[in-house]
């Protein structure tokens, strides 16, 4: 219903031309909670994506509950029809899906380093392994020709 779109309510009394004001608070809220909704779909894929391969993130995913409490505080906001109040709560939702996406990102991070590591251990282990099945055949050898 927010918004400048031919199908919004808005667009019935505000366009470019008559009751201008309203036209560009409708733009701009509009334009606001879109992005807001963008970065918490962002931060909920990159979320699920850390719980996925098993990593801790609880914290992250708690705060998910902050910025949907945003997006809809920011619904109920657009009647108060104050930009400055509505962009407060629309920022703050903002702020913490960052927070969220920067958490998962690094524990997304951390989980490749971790199968990183992993793959080198094992490489040296088999290379241990590998000298000492080695070494044990020439000691063998040395026998046998004693
Ligand atoms: C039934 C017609 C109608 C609808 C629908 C409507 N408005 Fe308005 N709106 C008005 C009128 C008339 C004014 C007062 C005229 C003015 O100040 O420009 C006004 C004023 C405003 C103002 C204050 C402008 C100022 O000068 O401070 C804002 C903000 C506003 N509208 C936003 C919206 C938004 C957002 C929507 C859609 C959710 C909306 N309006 C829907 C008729 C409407």
């Amino acid at each position: 219903m927010l918004g400048v779109t031919p199908e919004a309510v808005c667009s019935r009394c505000h366009d470019e031309h008559q009751n201008v004001k309203g036209y560009l608070v409708a733009k701009t809220m509009r334009g606001l909670i879109d992005s807001l909704e963008l970065r918490e779909q962002g931060a909920q894929k990159l979320v699920n994506e850390a719980e996925q391969k098993g990593m801790e993130i609880s914290e992250a995913k708690f705060k998910l509950r902050d910025v949907r409490q945003a997006r809809l505080q920011s619904r109920t906001m657009v009647h108060a029809f104050s930009e400055g109040k509505f962009k407060e709560v629309v920022d703050n939702g903002i702020k913490i899906s960052a927070l969220i996406a920067e958490e998962s990102q690094s524990a997304i991070h951390e989980y490749y380093f971790r199968r990183f590591g992993l793959v080198i251990a094992t490489c040296i282990i088999t290379l241990l392994a590998l000298s000492l099945f080695l070494y044990v055949r020439r000691l063998e050898r040395r026998q046998k020709q004693l």
